[in-house]
């Protein structure tokens, strides 16, 4: 799969070192999988990061020697040094802590399970504190009296913009996404359960080149459309049924997510395409209101107010949409202002859903949704599937 290369990985330390600044930490203890294979294209099930000031150190355990050592050797290998586990991860974690002068330490808050981060502040004789606090240098450092910073989403506010080498995969994922899409719209059909087609689609994924599917596939049809993410069962496709599909998979590390609603065989009522189109109304109007400067929130409400205008308003209860990337879900979070979360601004280079969706309890429901790249001037629309509510 294409890697990101040596001078990118750099590219990408330098951004997360500059955000590391901002919150006063000089090395970062990096527990996300994701975050590390961000950082250095290793994708293995274990394995810790530490981003200093000056060096990328990757402690790996016996499992992934020799997969640490090729990608080291690669032309995607990062400039830092592999460190491996000869008793537990976190003995060679507070080993490395210990013997270099790294400043204030940071862990990541959200990822370290409490158990493990109490372990670490006990071996290293320091306090962990939120990173709201504000920074104190006479406690920098590690031993006794030391504070470490429990960082909230650093490497991931880097990872919503994305570089040239992600948007080249998100676009080249999102095409794949769509081809697939248009063979699984001709194969949905009265008689199919959706589980079955639930795992034909996942088969149709990997047969078009992704590695896996990027979350459970959804086949929701007749009443079960209704629940936004509903698991495919044993119902049997029925003639009039509304159909929502949603699908998506993982290319090169990256994810690509897309929602079609089918109505089978053409016996839709007026309801479900009065639905439909505000639905579809209420997409269009997102994605024209997506370009830099933008509050996610702004996005989040041409949506709610198209539907809103539609009498939908009760019928829409999530955000219009989420980032895209290593993960499926992650910034920018396209939804309506909270108080307790950040309502993020757009920017060139993130890459998010818009998926709109109005739900009737014990009827059905229907959701659209499409993945975008914002430019300078807007976004362009990186899925390409038809629209509508039937299949042609
Ligand atoms: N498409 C699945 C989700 O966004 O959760
Ligand atoms: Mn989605």
């Amino acid at each position: 799969m294409p890697f990101a290369g040596r001078d990118l990985l750099s590219a990408r330390h330098r951004r997360v070192r500059d955000a590391m600044l901002d919150r006063g930490v000089d090395t970062l203890v990096v527990t996300h999988l994701p975050n590390i294979f961000y950082l250095t294209n290793f994708s293995g099930t274990a394995g810790i990061a530490v981003l200093s000031a000056e060096r990328l150190y990757l402690i790996v355990d016996f499992r992934y020697h020799a997969a640490a050592d090729a990608l080291w050797k690669s032309p995607h290998g990062p400039d830092g040094s592999v460190i491996r586990v000869q008793n537990s991860p976190e003995e060679a974690l507070v080993e490395l802590l210990k013997n270099e002068a790294f400043g204030r330490v940071g862990v990541e808050g959200v990822h370290l399970p409490l158990s493990r981060a109490l372990t670490l502040a006990d071996a290293l004789g320091a306090t962990i504190q939120p990173d709201r606090a504000a920074a104190d240098a006479s406690s920098a450092g590690i031993g006794p009296g030391s504070r470490m910073l429990a960082t909230e989403g650093l490497i991931e506010a880097v990872r919503a913009r994305k570089d040239e080498h992600e948007v080249e995969i998100l676009r080249t994922g999102a095409r794949m996404l769509s081809g697939v899409a248009l063979e699984v719209l001709r194969a949905v059909e009265p008689g199919r359960c959706e589980r079955e087609l639930a795992a034909d689609i996942d088969c149709r994924l990997v047969r078009a080149g992704f590695e896996r599917p990027a979350f459970d596939t959804i086949v929701a049809s007749g009443p079960n459309s209704a629940m936004p993410h509903a698991r495919p069962g044993d119902r049997v496709l029925r003639c009039g049924d509304l159909v929502v599909l949603d699908f998506g998979g993982v290319y090169s590390g990256y994810c690509v997510d897309l929602t079609r609603t089918l109505s089978l065989g053409g016996g839709h009522d007026q309801e479900a395409k009065r639905i439909y189109d505000a639905v579809r109304d209420a997409q269009a109007a997102a994605i024209q209101a997506v370009r830099p400067g933008v509050k996610a929130s702004q996005i989040d409400a041409r949506a709610r107010e198209t539907l809103g205008a539609h009498n939908l308003a009760d019928a829409f209860g999530h955000g219009t949409g989420h980032g895209l990337g290593i993960e499926v879900h992650e910034q920018p979070r396209i939804g309506p202002p909270r108080e307790s979360i950040a309502d993020d601004t757009v920017e060139t280079g993130m890459v998010f859903t818009i998926e709109p969706g109005a739900y009737v309890q014990g009827w059905g429901g229907v959701r659209i949704e499409d993945d975008v790249l914002v430019t300078r001037n807007g976004c362009e629309v990186l899925t390409a599937v038809p629209v509508g509510l039937t299949v042609d």
